[in-house]
């Protein structure tokens, strides 16, 4: 039996990622899912972007979603920032973290942000500098780490690469986004055994997977055994609207977290709370969400004998 960690941490996307991927719903709303959700224990929640409203109407409002929510000592609330105005303003509104994102392929990165990987590299640098000027730590992500939906396969020292610049840059720690999930264990593996060689410690590795075609579980259990203890998930498997073809939320926050305290990895999370959590999130988008532990119930849940 390989060695797992004692313990990880999971960051609940559902907010930012999973949101963006849905019809727009009111602040009032994002904030009562933050709300619930800083009350199971979870202690990295991705609240909010401060990107442009005509590209991403979903995450419009995010000021006052941040003075709304009812912060919990302990949860650090983290919000995605593109370029310098997103900066200000994550940093006006008392983001606790933030992330910064560049594609590991240059199509991806044109079409998310209209800038080349480099130009995007040299930005994070300056948004690094201003987050540390406030304090505040910065997370670098590199996206489309296990394949680009225009390109295809990328490069796994392409992928290290950008990551090693991040962290150079500023960055405080590095994520992989296996942004429309493309991503495998064997490829898991591969990204992190070239990571090691260039000498980025997985301690400092973060892993975000999207469940679109089956494989979000499979890859944490591959970064579990490889020493990782930093994984996204978003609750109910938030993300991915249901007219956007193909497109799938990540991996089931209280799916992960099942599967994780059975494995005695601790969580500190509440998985009952969890569940309220998605049910909850289903209600507010208004159809079904893809978790599977918010429909069975958690494996010690005892039915009627038949
Ligand atoms: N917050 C709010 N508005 C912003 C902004 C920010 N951080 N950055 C730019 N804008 C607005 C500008 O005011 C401008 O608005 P206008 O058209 O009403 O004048 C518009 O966005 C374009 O601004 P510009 O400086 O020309 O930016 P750009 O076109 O070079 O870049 C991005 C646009 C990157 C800012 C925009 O595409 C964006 O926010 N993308 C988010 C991508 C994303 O979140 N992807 C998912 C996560 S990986
Ligand atoms: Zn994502």
């Amino acid at each position: 039996m390989s060695s797992f960690p004692e313990s990880v941490e999971i960051c609940e996307v559902g907010p930012r990622d999973g949101l963006q991927n849905e019809d727009p719903i009111a602040v009032e709303q994002r904030v009562q899912l933050i709300d619930a959700l800083s009350a199971t224990g979870l202690r990295q929640i991705e609240a909010v972007s401060f990107v442009s409203p005509t590209a991403i109407p979903p995450m419009a409002g995010a000021e006052e979603v941040m003075a709304r929510i009812t912060r919990v000592p302990g949860v650090t609330y983290r919000a995605l920032v593109p370029n310098e105005r997103g900066a200000e303003r994550a940093i006006a509104a008392a983001a606790d973290e933030l992330e910064v994102v560049v594609s590991a392929s240059e199509t991806h990165n044109r079409r998310n942000v209209r800038r080349s990987v480099d130009e995007s590299i040299d930005g994070a640098k300056v948004l690094a500098g201003m987050a540390h000027d406030a304090g505040l730590p910065v997370d670098g992500i590199v996206s489309t780490a296990f394949g680009c939906p225009y390109e295809g396969d990328v490069e796994v020292a392409a992928v290290a690469a950008v990551a090693a610049r991040l962290l150079e840059g500023g960055a405080d720690s590095v994520s992989f986004g296996d942004t429309t999930g493309m991503a495998t264990p064997r490829r898991v593996d591969a990204l992190l055994d070239e990571l090691d060689r260039i000498g980025v410690p997985s301690a400092c590795v973060g892993l975000h997977f999207h469940n679109t075609r089956g494989t979000g579980l499979a890859n944490v259990l591959m970064g579990l055994t490889r020493g990782v203890r930093r994984f996204d998930a978003s609750i109910g498997g938030l993300g991915g609207c249901p007219y956007a073809p193909g497109a799938t939320g990540n991996v089931v926050t209280e799916d992960l977290v099942h599967m994780l305290e059975d494995m005695e990895i601790a969580t500190g999370i509440d998985l009952d709370a969890l569940i309220e959590c998605a049910h909850l999130a289903q209600h507010l988008v208004g159809r079904d969400l893809p978790g599977q532990v918010m429909r069975s119930g958690p494996r010690t849940r005892r039915g009627e004998a038949t």
